[in-house]
């Protein structure tokens, strides 16, 4: 373990203690805002989530630098930022994580995904007992710190789900006190599944203006379940910024989805209009005015974007008439395979 990681009977007594002063908040209301930023219960975890985090997939696979993700994180963070996600096959995302904030780790939330690592001699997909508590293993080295909040699988599928084996491995990482609480990230099926299992604290899974299958599928029955919700791909990879079929595979299909769907909002001239009301904010006002969603991980490799979609957030829930013509848009067009995209 490194020298500046907290010791891990320490982390546990600190955020224990920020667990019950969060508790505390919930007896009056809890939620609020701080530095100007929602806060949101976190499920029954009595975690308190700024309704803005990170999603760190975006440095690894553009290849951030380390001084662009310091800057960005620890701009972040003073600016309210309190949660961080990100998962051991990223490539280099979890190292640059630890490099740039293991030093003020009190100050955030830190979520991690497991079962599959990018490199030899772990590479690939391993959902057996042992291979989950390794992979946690190998991503508390990562981001130096003894112990992450949570640990999710990463998209494992429903057959394995069944098999248990990730499962239990999750569980034991728990026990062993390398996560405070346990989830499932990925969409349709699988993830219906793992909330009905009662295994998980919480999910991570798409929702946006281009996917909302688990709108209807999975969000009340996380929500009925008092489980934690993160919201993945909150902003539809911002697919209205291309002129043509992107490069970036990634972005394909959430690219075709909002050609048929053809919001107004996100077409024409309309695609260049920032603040609140241009696609980026309604399409994040959006996500995060769906009851049960706390927190939405927007990807970015710009150390001001933080800032600039807080300030979106900021302008509150959409209004019923644009929100509803969303939804409209949505059951008119989306066909039957229009699923929840991993
Ligand atoms: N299976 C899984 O568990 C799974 C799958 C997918 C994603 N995730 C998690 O979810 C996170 C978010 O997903 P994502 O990064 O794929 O999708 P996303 O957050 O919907 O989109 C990120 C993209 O949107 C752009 N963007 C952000 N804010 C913008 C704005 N205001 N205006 C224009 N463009 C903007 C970013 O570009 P800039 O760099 O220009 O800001 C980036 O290219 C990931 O980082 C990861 O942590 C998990």
């Amino acid at each position: 373990m490194k020298t500046n990681a907290t010791s891990r009977r320490e982390f546990l007594a600190v955020t224990a203690a920020m667990t019950a002063m969060s508790m505390a908040g919930c007896a009056t209301g809890g939620g609020g805002k701080r530095g100007g930023v929602e806060r949101r219960k976190f499920g029954a975890t009595g975690m308190e989530v700024a309704v803005l985090g990170f999603g760190g997939a975006e440095i690894g696979y553009e290849q951030a630098t380390p001084e662009t993700v310091n800057q960005l994180l620890n701009a972040a963070l003073d600016a309210g930022l309190n949660t961080i996600d990100t998962a051991e096959c990223y490539r280099e995302s979890e190292v640059l994580i630890g490099d740039a904030i293991a030093h003020r780790r009190r100050d955030f939330l830190l979520f991690t995904k497991c079962g599959h690592t990018a490199e030899a001699p772990a590479k690939g997909p391993d959902w057996t007992r042992d291979g989950v508590v390794k992979s946690v293993e190998r991503s508390l080295a990562r981001l130096r710190t003894d112990a992450v909040d949570l640990v999710l699988l990463h998209s494992c599928s429903l057959d394995e789900l069944k098999k248990g084996e990730c499962i239990a491995g999750l569980e034991d990482a728990k026990k062993q006190g390398k996560t405070r609480f346990i989830g499932y990230s990925g969409d349709g099926q699988a993830a219906k599944w793992a909330i009905e299992s009662g295994r998980f604290d919480a999910l991570e899974t798409s929702i946006n203006i281009c996917d909302q299958q688990a709108l209807n599928m999975t969000l009340p029955l996380a929500r009925e379940r008092n489980m934690g919700v993160i919201a993945k791909r909150p902003i539809a990879n911002a697919v209205w910024r291309y002129d043509e079929k992107p490069t970036n595979a990634y972005h394909h299909e959430y690219f075709r989805r909002l050609q048929q769907l053809g919001y107004e909002f996100a077409a024409g001239d309309h695609r260049k209009e920032l603040g609140p009301d241009g696609p980026a904010g309604i399409a994040l006002r959006f996500t995060a005015m769906q009851p049960g969603v706390h927190v939405l991980i927007v990807g970015t490799t710009k150390p001001q974007r933080w800032s600039e979609n807080a300030a979106l957030l900021a302008a509150g829930p959409l209004d019923k008439k644009l929100y509803d013509s969303i939804r409209t848009r949505w059951f008119a067009i989306a066909g039957q395979d229009w699923v929840g995209q991993t």
